[in-house]
């Protein structure tokens, strides 16, 4: 059995807001999830940036309604994936983004080390079925209604360098309904992601996620009041 050890992402001190940055490609449904659960107090977060795959999309003028900073990155302005990720992930770190969420981003992107296991993405199927490269959108759940399957739901996971691929940190199930269609499917998980997304941040936030290999431990709240401990006192010798 090969040894490996467990990677605990540390809580934030004073539990303050944490600084997402969000990249989008589309309509930004998620992103607009987000902000209504900050509004309404369910998640503790701030957005000091959106980043935008597609100048033209709908989540560009969303986002910049909201009063959010949006900043277009075009996978075309650049030759290879390695340039692009870096473009964008300088960004992050300038808007001292903590953690990086995927709402609907759908270019491929490589994790910088100092960023690893801080890339977020939801992905609305049960992974490892039905994801991966082209499944995107409503082919996901026209896929799903085409080969019968009875469950479907939604996964929130760590992002690697490959699609719909690192460890997955919630998963949860709705039922395929005799009557779906990709549209009515598609509206049943993303119910559910709308509730699984927050709660995978809150867990990011509060230090209860550990991670060893693609598997991750959700903590008990108290396993992590020891860390929480250090972490404060971190933060007061600055
Ligand atoms: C969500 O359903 C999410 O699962 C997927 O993209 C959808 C949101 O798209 N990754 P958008 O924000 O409306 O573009």
């Amino acid at each position: 059995m090969t040894n490996i050890t467990p990677f605990r992402p540390v809580p934030l001190p004073f539990a303050r807001p944490i600084r997402l940055g969000i990249l989008i490609s589309g309509g930004g449904s998620t992103l607009l999830n987000f902000l209504e659960k900050i509004d309404s107090g369910e998640l503790s977060a701030e957005v000091p940036l959106v980043i935008a795959s597609r100048p033209g999309c709908g989540g560009v003028s969303r986002a910049r309604s909201a009063g959010l900073v949006c900043d277009v990155v075009e996978r075309k302005s650049f030759p290879g994936t390695a340039e692009f990720s870096q473009a964008i992930f300088s960004k992050c770190r300038s808007a001292r983004v903590e953690l990086v969420v995927l709402a609907g981003f759908l270019n491929l992107i490589e994790v910088p080390d100092d960023f690893r296991y801080r890339v977020m993405n939801i992905h609305p199927a049960l992974i490892p079925s039905f994801c991966g490269r082209g499944f995107y959108g409503f082919k996901v759940h026209e896929a799903v209604l085409a080969r019968g399957a009875k469950v479907s739901g939604c996964t929130v996971h760590f992002a690697d360098n490959q699609y719909d691929h690192g460890p997955i940190l919630l998963q949860s199930c709705v039922a395929v309904a005799d009557d779906d269609t990709a549209q009515t499917l598609a509206a049943r998980v993303f119910a559910a992601e709308c509730q699984a997304y927050p709660e995978a941040i809150r867990l990011y936030a509060a230090g209860r996620l550990e991670i060893a290999g693609q598997r991750v431990r959700v903590l008990e709240a108290r396993q992590t009041a020891a860390a929480g401990k250090e972490g404060q006192k971190a933060d007061e010798k600055g």
